[in-house]
């Protein structure tokens, strides 16, 4: 079921949270879709688990010809392997970094990504749709060599891809998380584990201090609302993670039988 996390007269954030059935072994993800004056963008649309429900529930707010653009915040499987379907289903183009404009297409038949692929520079930029514009915010290393993130001005969601994210099922991810005490599951171990370094979790958290957020939404889990979005800040201004925690002992010629 959509979850509307943000609506007035002219603009819509949607999130869905339960389209990866929790009897699968794949990971919970979220999507979203974002519609401003009757034209839509998709974030980070998933694998093909996710594309029928998402592509049958959009039709409720918009018709397929008024999706724009897909956006996407890095390249994994959870977040665009259902491109090919995509491409062949809308006209929408893909916006995705520079780093993986080339690599795309690999999910799509020969010739459906033609002239639909709009390289993302490193430094991001805002992209105008119907009468706002989305701002695709530099994420690199958070967690993908190329990485953005999306910033909506008008509900002032901050759509910030793995960075944020508790491992829940579809049913919890609905609820937004106020307070990080106790943190929600699995938070920490991802971040220790997925993100690359301190150093760049403090240039993040310096940058997006000077937005006015209403709410953090991640890939996966739960929205962080209210205090938590302070929180998350100060926790991973001082989180060490990836290369910090990395040394001898992880690089070591394999001993144990699979
Ligand atoms: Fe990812
Ligand atoms: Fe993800």
């Amino acid at each position: 079921m959509a979850v509307e996390l943000y609506k007035d007269a002219h603009h819509c954030c949607v999130m869905f949270t339960d389209l990866v059935s929790d009897e699968t072994e794949a990971v919970q993800a979220n999507q979203f879709l974002i519609v401003d004056h009757g034209e839509g963008v998709i974030l980070d649309p998933g694998g093909n688990m996710t594309y029928n429900e998402l592509n049958l529930t959009m039709r409720k707010y918009i018709a397929p010809q008024h999706l724009d653009y897909i956006l996407a915040s890095h390249a994994d499987p959870d977040i665009i392997a259902s491109l090919d379907r995509w491409m062949t289903s809308t006209q929408a183009k893909l916006l995705i970094s520079k780093l993986w404009a080339r690599f795309a297409p690999h999910f799509c038949k020969i010739g459906k990504t033609e002239d639909r692929i709009i390289p993302i520079p490193d430094e991001g930029g805002k992209l105008r749709f119907g009468k706002t514009d989305l701002w695709l915010l530099p994420a690199h290393f958070l967690h993908a060599e190329g990485n953005f993130q999306f910033y909506d001005p008008v509900s002032k969601i901050l759509f910030s891809g793995d960075l944020g994210v508790s491992m829940l099922s579809g049913q919890e991810a609905r609820q937004p998380i106020t307070s990080l005490t106790p943190m929600p599951h699995g938070m920490e171990a991802f971040h220790r584990r997925y993100m690359v370094s301190n150093k760049i979790l403090k240039l993040w958290v310096r940058m997006v201090r000077g937005l006015e957020i209403s709410m953090i939404v991640p890939q996966h889990g739960a929205p962080l609302q209210g205090a938590a979005i302070g929180q998350l800040l100060d926790w991973l201004d001082n989180l060490s993670c990836g290369i910090d925690l990395m040394g001898t002992p992880q690089y070591q010629l394999p001993q144990i039988d699979l």
